[in-house]
């Protein structure tokens, strides 16, 4: 697809319906080949740089072991050791990097950090998590629920939980794909209000909303998707305990469980913390769609990479 070769991935708020579509159809090929162990090599001979200035377990291993599938290299460059972490320029390492790779993914605390490194960067950035935003996980989490539900319009899908990253980015894709999107948490901890205002546009152009709320049962009442995330996100350990206190209540467990549609299915970006967001029983229940969610994110960022690379 020529519109997609060498587009930035940073959020789907910069995407359209149907390019969000492409990827999730593409993304749904490319599972089906590599689950037939046919070889797909579109990026052989090309290399994936990948910044970490936080933890991960799926995003890292999922872009490694994609570029691999796709038959190019993928470089892991923690920044406690390349020398963005000694205060080397962003913009300088932007530039570095696009003499020697074919696209960079980069994982940090500050969304401007990202946009900055696009704009020096002559290659693909991809977002794989800032504390604004995480697009890589909600490609993978719409062609779950299309996995499970067949289409994503006019479900009803809820986040119980903070206003962080995930829920941003859920209002973003969500929007596109014309869901109804609730995203209820405690009143102090509401997201991103410019976040809100554009995924409210985006919403009204393509049949959805975008609903605030703070009583979780009311929330997951008759909900087709149920989904959540750690109440401190990377970076707000220091705030764990105060967090836990402002979220009593806002657990998904067999209470809200009975309030969603008896279909609905769970999810989770993970990493999870059983017995604070989710307990163990829903998160290991049939309703449960949050293994199958993390190996989409395999399967969706190959579909970006193949895409943008
Ligand atoms: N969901 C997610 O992004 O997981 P990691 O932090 O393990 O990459
Ligand atoms: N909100 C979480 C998501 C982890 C994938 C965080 O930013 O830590």
């Amino acid at each position: 697809n020529p519109a997609m070769k060498g587009r930035d991935f940073l959020s789907l708020h910069d995407f359209s319906r149907d390019e969000i579509f492409y990827f999730i159809d593409l993304a749904r090929e490319l599972k089906a080949l590599q689950n037939a162990r046919i070889p797909h090599p579109y990026l052989a001979g090309k290399t994936l740089g990948m910044i970490f200035t936080k933890s991960s377990t799926r995003t890292r291993v999922s872009f490694e072991v994609g570029m691999y599938q796709l038959g190019g290299n993928a470089l892991f460059l923690s920044s406690a050791d390349i020398q963005l972490g000694r205060g080397e320029p962003i913009k300088d390492t932007a530039r570095v990097l696009s003499r020697y790779v074919d696209g960079i993914m980069i994982r940090t605390f500050a969304h401007s950090d990202v946009t900055e490194l696009a704009q020096y960067a002559d290659i693909p950035v991809i977002n794989g998590l800032t504390d604004l935003l995480h697009p890589c996980q909600v490609l993978a989490d719409l062609m779950t629920v299309v996995e499970y539900k067949g289409k994503t319009d006019g479900l009803k899908m809820t986040f119980i939980g903070d206003g962080n990253n995930m829920a941003h980015e859920l209002m973003f894709g969500g929007a596109k794909a014309g869901m109804n999107v609730v995203i209820c948490t405690p009143e102090a901890y509401r997201p991103d209000p410019e976040v809100v205002r554009l995924a409210t546009e985006d919403a009204k152009a393509h049949g959805g909303s975008i609903t605030l709320m703070s009583d979780p049962v009311a929330a997951a009442k008759d909900v087709d998707v149920l989904y959540t995330d750690v109440w401190a996100s990377m970076g707000q350990e220091g705030e764990a305990q105060k967090r836990a206190q402002a979220f009593q209540g806002f657990l998904i467990d067999g209470t809200i469980m009975k309030a969603a549609h008896p279909k609905a299915i769970v999810l989770h970006c993970l990493p999870a913390h059983r017995g604070e967001e989710i307990t163990d029983e829903v998160i290991e229940g049939p309703q449960s769609a949050v293994f199958d969610e993390a190996e989409n994110r395999l399967h969706a960022q190959k579909a970006i990479m193949a895409s943008v690379m």
